[in-house]
């Protein structure tokens, strides 16, 4: 029996509607309701981990193995959904910083879909937007079930790639249009982010001149930053009702993890990160560079949190009696990214490009030679 699969390059997702941020926040908020009621798997035993990593090591090993560099890896990050969903998927990429020296991104992501029952391909797709979009997609997502009544101020850190996205999905969701307040360690970074994103969203944006300053009274904070330069963000700025969405790493005081509500895109995930190197700090760190639950599993790993409280959003999407309590509440959101979304948004694009006919057809086999 032939197999063909469809083939979507960029032009093709783009037609399909894969920038389509209010549809990729649709898609998302049924992930995680369909995590939340158990409808999932993602790799290993555990069903929770986030991927499968090749990271290279510190010093030459043998023949033409490279060496580590900055955000150098493969990732290969499998999963399947249910719900409406019903499909496997993998996405498989490349990152490695000096790609921008060549004119490239710095990762570079293709997503799978497969058939659950025959595992048979259903398509491949070029997947840099597809998974910029579902990346913003979750902190709009999260901010739907998190914010306070009446939320209105946003505080972006980190003018880069993956925050514009985000604040595409946290405008779809927030109670009301306020204030952007923008900061980057590069100014000219935040003044070129409030043109852009200004224009897009049509919300008024402003640069910031601190960390503080973006951070002071706003409702809903977003955190994507690249590199070392650390952002450690004061108890004492955050407004009562106030929600942090860190989408890259943000340090916050020992005191917030017990005072604030800390809240996970999924923890059954970090836990498997900690399950897996708690006896290696220095390699958690490593491996979590870019994620913003590092430190914290550092904690519980020390014995300064109760690992047994941790909370994920899908809890709260299936018992809201999890959630907010107050207007006052602040919480803690940690997300670092999930085969699960991937898949899902792939999933709807994928149905888009279906039903316009976008795409190549390619042929595995018109009979397969071993059979
Ligand atoms: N959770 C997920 O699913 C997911 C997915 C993709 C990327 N990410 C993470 O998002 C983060 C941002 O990625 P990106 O592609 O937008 O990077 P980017 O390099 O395009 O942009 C990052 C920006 O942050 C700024 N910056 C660095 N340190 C700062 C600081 N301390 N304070 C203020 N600004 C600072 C830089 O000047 C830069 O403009 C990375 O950590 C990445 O790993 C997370």
């Amino acid at each position: 029996m032939s197999l063909k699969f469809l083939y979507l390059d960029e032009p093709d997702m783009i037609k399909a509607g894969v920038l389509d941020m209010k549809k990729c926040v649709r898609s998302i908020d049924d992930m995680f309701c369909t995590m939340g009621s158990g409808d999932y798997l993602m790799g290993s035993p555990s069903e929770n981990h986030h991927g499968m990593m090749l990271w290279f090591p510190e010093s030459p090993r043998a023949g033409r193995m490279p060496v580590a560099g900055p955000d150098r890896r493969f990732m290969a990050m499998p999963a399947y959904l249910g719900g409406r969903f019903y499909v496997c998927g993998n996405k498989w990429y490349g990152s490695n910083v000096k790609n921008t020296e060549k004119g490239l991104p710095r990762s570079i992501l293709t997503v799978m879909l497969n058939d659950v029952d025959t595992g048979a391909p259903l398509a491949l797709m070029s997947a840099n937007l597809l998974s910029s979009m579902r990346t913003g997609a979750v902190p709009g997502v999260a901010t739907k079930y998190l914010q306070a009544s009446g939320a209105s101020e946003i505080g972006i850190i980190g003018a880069g790639v993956i925050s514009r996205p985000c604040l595409l999905g946290i405008a779809e969701t927030i109670a009301a249009k306020g204030r952007v307040k923008v900061y980057d360690l590069n100014p000219q970074k935040a003044e070129a982010f409030c043109r852009e994103m200004g224009e897009r969203t049509g919300l008024e944006l402003v640069p910031a001149a601190s960390l503080e300053e973006a951070v002071r009274g706003s409702d809903v904070v977003s955190v994507a930053v690249s590199g070392i330069a650390p952002v450690n963000i004061q108890d004492e700025w955050l407004k009562p009702g106030a929600i942090v969405l860190a989408t890259g790493t943000a340090n916050f005081s020992d005191e917030a993890y017990r005072k604030y509500r800390v809240v996970f895109d999924n923890w059954k995930m970090h836990k498997d990160w900690l399950d897996e190197l708690r006896d290696d700090p220095e390699r958690l760190l490593s491996v979590n560079a870019g994620h913003p639950s590092a430190k914290f599993l550092l904690k519980v790993a020390a014995g300064g949190v109760d690992p047994a409280n941790m909370v994920s959003l899908g809890d709260i999407i299936a018992d809201p009696s999890m959630g907010r309590q107050s207007d006052k509440d602040i919480f803690l959101f940690l997300t670092a990214g999930m085969g699960t979304e991937d898949v899902a948004w792939g999933y709807d694009v994928y149905q888009e490009a279906l039903r316009l006919g976008l795409g190549k057809e390619l042929a595995l086999w018109e009979k397969p030679y071993w059979a």
